[in-house]
């Protein structure tokens, strides 16, 4: 069942788990996944980019896509189709008018009051379609549809301000995780983390889970985190088994070339919802 993130998130946070995101880059991922979670009967939050929504065709093909692997699979569990990372009001606008039920409006590079301001925006335009919104305080750093950025860090006033001014569905604050691989070990602020936890009453969200150890993921969550972003530790898992296949075999069968990454996908994915929501 296709519906916004909102019940699926404050569940967790009333109960102290996280609910994974994982991020689709084609048909085959999208399919991969959904039945994997189908399997596990847990809510799951697929996550599309703008890079990746281009390289798949546009908003509708990946809107239709999701549907239509809902009802084909007999899908039962419910399922957040989320824009990751949305740049803009229109680009949010186009997702929420083609049947995302989610969106991430992504203005942290901007100063405070411009980002406050697109944010209310989208809010606005979200809610008003029963469409759930997620933003960035600070910024998260690292590398995303293979452009790199740097990172600053999420203030808690900072934070405070941003959902009392826009009345977003779940925030991200920048607390030192990278989108990508991290260059030596993940250096997350803990403490900030927790106090914002604290002092705001919606769903926390961790960005660049790849890498993390799964002490820090697990201390995250106690922390207050209730949603976490995995990308890149799936591609690198279905990366290694088709590269091994291919070496191996002399087939140019793209289902089997592409499919023979489905095990390490499945694999992962189990992995990392057990982690997060078994407590
Ligand atoms: P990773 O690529 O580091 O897993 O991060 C994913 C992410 O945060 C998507 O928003």
């Amino acid at each position: 069942m296709l519906g916004n993130s909102k019940e699926i998130l404050l569940d967790a946070k009333r109960n102290h788990y996280a609910v994974p995101h994982f991020n689709i880059n084609n048909l085959e991922w999208t399919k991969y996944i959904l039945e994997e979670m189908e399997m596990l009967q847990k809510p799951l939050i697929l996550g599309v980019s703008e890079g990746a929504i281009q390289y798949m065709g546009g908003f509708q093909v990946v809107s239709n896509l999701v549907k239509g692997l809902i009802e084909d699979l007999n899908i039962t569990i419910r399922v957040s189709l989320h824009l990751d990372h949305g740049t803009s009001f229109e680009t949010c606008k186009k997702a929420i008018d083609s049947g995302f039920t989610s969106v991430m409006i992504d203005a942290s590079k901007k100063p405070l009051k411009e980002n406050i301001e697109i944010t209310k925006q989208v809010v606005e335009y979200a809610h008003s379609k029963g469409v759930t919104v997620e933003a960035e305080v600070g910024h998260i750093g690292g590398s995303e549809d293979g452009i790199p950025s740097s990172s600053t860090n999420a203030r808690l006033d900072e934070c405070i301000r941003l959902i009392e001014e826009t009345g977003i569905d779940s925030l991200a604050p920048a607390l030192g995780s990278v989108h990508g691989l991290y260059h030596g070990e993940p250096n997350l602020d803990f403490e900030t983390m927790k106090e914002i936890s604290e002092h705001v009453d919606i769903p926390l969200v961790l960005h660049g889970g790849t890498g993390i150890p799964d002490d820090q993921i697990k201390k995250a969550i106690s922390c207050g985190i209730n949603k976490i972003n995995i990308n890149t530790e799936l591609q690198i898992a279905w990366y290694q088994e088709v590269k091994k296949f291919i070496e191996k075999n002399n087939s140019y069968d793209p289902r089997k070339v592409i499919g023979s990454g489905e095990k390490a996908i499945k694999e992962k994915v189990r992995e990392k919802t057990e982690m997060f929501m078994n407590r």
